[in-house]
């Protein structure tokens, strides 16, 4: 996600600004920018491409020596990685400039009236509806003033102060009105040239720390950026607006009531605050997995009844005539798509075929105009996965890319575009960009079981509720964290484990194996249930560790079975269960459980355990777990 920084205080702001967003950069970005408030002008520069090319474009005296500006790395969403699309953002006049971390959902109508009401937009991003509603909110509509901003080379902009100018209204007043028109997740930070002793931030959702130092103040979206200037920190939560100037900092609600807040002494060193205190990205990103799970449904799941896609763009015309769909893609993404192909075939009653990429780009497929593949790739650049899409497109097929990156090749040449919004992922093991693509799916399944009309719309509206409770339970899944480690620490030491289930609890069984596998360098397989007998069974001894999941009720019974021919081998059965499954303990000699859900959902749970089973077991061993022997994370070569 993107990164934040601001300063007030008695230095100049501007490198303390480059230093912390440098302190970011692992979180991933496209593009930077910066504005610095000097003599009662804001500067604002920024570019596409990396912080090198910013600080190119800085070392003007007019931004050296400003004390008071605000920085960011954006890692897009919405619009594509321009110059004009970074953030800081302007209104009008170039008054206030905002950034931003996180979606403003409701961005589209408030953009539209906007403009309507005599707003100049220069990007497509989301962020600018916020610049401009301060705007008003600071000078009222009737006496808004339109703006002479004049756009210079290298994405810089010169913002005048207009002398006559007279602003009633606080900039924290006219932020937290401001707001009140939007919707969404969010961090954003306000500075304004009419009112320079302060920064305004408010969070929602989105993360932001405020450092405290002496006669300076500063703020982040994380605490590695501040570290170099101060341990003591304050925390901002959700809902909650921070003032800060060079004195120090307030805290109140959104709704005025003030906060009173006690700062925190950080005493991570400076590794361990890029990981968020976490000892490992993988386990960052397993914990980050129901915030992802939130942003990645925000403003899709609001209509009662059907999603709204932001970058699908196919007709319910071409939706009816679909005869078949291809699912296309490597791994754990892979594995996503056979998770897609269940909900697709069941909810929209479409045949669709999963296959390897690796292997659908030279089997000369029977792909055709009445087709559309489904290219799914946390990075979008996947040598193999772009070449089958290619190759479905070839011959016709409509192509849809599901990726977590904004403006990769994937998206670039796809027709439609899912994004995933999981947020950068830094860890080789995916596990948060797994389970968003499964929402993803899901959501695309749903409104492809609309359009054909073979999805009841009672259905739907109770996939919906199902879909939006599954961020609070993976919460759930991730309290019950103790016992999945104290089950790896008994079980890190063997060579062998093999990963059961039918139907989407197999799909989920080949993740769990692959991600074992990958990080703790063990053996395993996993294999639909039902054709263990059929060889592999040979394999399993006494005290063989064998997963067994069992969330899929319409074959409970048959998966029962086939837990027995394991424990008859004296293998060591481990279930992953529903919480209200009781029959279970008389099968399994551990049970890891999860809040109930929908079966056809169950897989966005199932995983986290098996997640949290392979990192704990990864780290029992001593294995480099972000980057394990042998693998890339994002594989560019065939
Ligand atoms: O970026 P992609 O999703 O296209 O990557 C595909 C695979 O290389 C990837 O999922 C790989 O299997 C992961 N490291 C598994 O955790």
């Amino acid at each position: 996600m993107c990164g934040i920084m601001g300063y007030v205080g008695h230095r100049s702001a501007l490198p303390i600004l480059l230093d912390g967003l440098r302190r970011l950069e692992y979180r991933g970005y496209d593009s930077a920018g910066v504005a610095v408030l000097n003599d009662g002008h804001i500067e604002v520069r920024k570019t596409a491409g990396k912080l090198a090319q910013l600080t190119a474009i800085t070392g003007t005296p007019e931004l050296l020596s400003g004390t008071a500006g605000i920085g960011h790395t954006r890692w897009a969403t919405h619009g594509l990685p321009t110059d004009a699309n970074a953030h800081p953002h302007s209104d009008c006049d170039g008054h206030v400039v905002v950034i931003h971390n996180g979606i403003i959902e409701n961005f589209l109508s408030l953009r539209e009236d906007l403009q309507a009401r005599g707003h100049t937009f220069r990007s497509d991003t989301d962020t600018e509806v916020i610049a401009h509603l301060i705007e008003e909110e600071l000078q009222g509509p009737e006496t808004r003033k339109h703006g002479n901003a004049e756009a210079r080379p290298s994405g810089s902009l010169r913002i005048t102060n207009h002398e006559s100018r007279i602003t009633m209204v606080p900039l924290e007043e006219a932020v937290r009105r401001a707001l009140q028109h939007t919707r969404g997740a969010y961090a954003i930070v306000v500075l304004c040239s009419d009112q320079p002793d302060r920064i305004v931030a408010v969070r929602q959702i989105s993360p932001l720390i405020i450092g405290l130092g002496e006669g300076e103040t500063l703020l982040a979206s994380d605490i590695p950026a501040l570290l170099s200037y101060t341990r003591d920190v304050l925390i901002i939560e959700d809902g909650e607006m921070a003032v800060i100037t060079a004195r120090g900092a307030t805290v109140q609600r959104l709704d005025g009531a003030a906060v009173a807040k006690e700062p925190m002494r950080i005493t991570w060193d400076a590794e361990m605050a890029e990981k968020g205190g976490y000892p490992h990205f993988m386990l960052k990103e397993i914990h980050e997995q129901p915030r992802a799970l939130q942003e990645t449904m925000m403003g899709r799941l609001d209509v009662p009844r059907a999603p709204e896609l932001d970058g699908v763009s196919y007709t319910s015309e071409f939706v009816r005539g679909l005869r078949k769909l291809w699912i296309t893609a490597c791994g754990t993404a892979y594995h996503a798509g056979l998770v897609g192909r269940w909900v697709i075939e069941h909810w929209a009653q479409i045949p669709v075929e999963p296959e390897l990429a690796s292997e659908l780009r030279y089997r000369h497929p029977l792909i055709d105009p009445n087709a559309m593949a489904v290219a799914i790739s946390q990075s979008g650049e996947t040598a193999d996965t772009l070449a089958a899409a290619r190759e479905a497109r070839k011959r016709g097929a409509r192509l849809a890319a599901i990726t977590n990156v904004v403006g990769s090749t994937l998206s670039r040449e796809a027709d439609d575009v899912l994004y995933v919004r999981a947020g950068p992922e830094i860890a080789v093991a995916s596990s948060k960009a797994y389970i968003t693509m499964l929402v993803a799916l899901q959501m695309l399944a749903l409104d492809l079981g609309l359009r054909r009309g073979a999805m009841a719309p009672a259905r739907a509206a109770q996939i919906i509720s199902a879909l939006k409770a599954l961020p609070g339970k993976a919460q759930e899944v991730l309290l019950r964290e103790g016992e999945v480690e104290s089950l790896a620490g008994r079980l890190a030491d063997r060579d062998h484990m093999f990963f059961i289930g039918r139907g989407l609890d197999y799909a989920v069984a080949q993740e769990g194996s692959l991600k074992l596998k990958e990080i703790s360098y063990l053996h395993s397989e996993a294999l639909a249930a039902g054709e263990l007998k059929h060889g592999t069974l040979a394999l399993v001894t006494p005290g063989v560790p064998v997963f067994a999941l069992v969330t899929q009720r319409h074959v409970y019974e048959k998966t029962l079975s086939n837990i027995q021919e394991v424990k008859a081998r004296g293998g060591l059965v481990i279930a992953v269960a529903y919480d209200s499954d009781t029959e279970i303990t008389k099968h399994a000699e551990v049970v890891l459980r999860i809040p109930d859900t929908d079966d056809d959902l169950a897989p966005v749970l199932s995983i986290i355990p098996l997640q949290l089973f392979a990192y704990y077991v990864a780290r029992a061993r001593g294995n480099d777990i972000d980057q394990p022997r042998n693998l890339a994370k994002s594989v560019t070569v065939e």
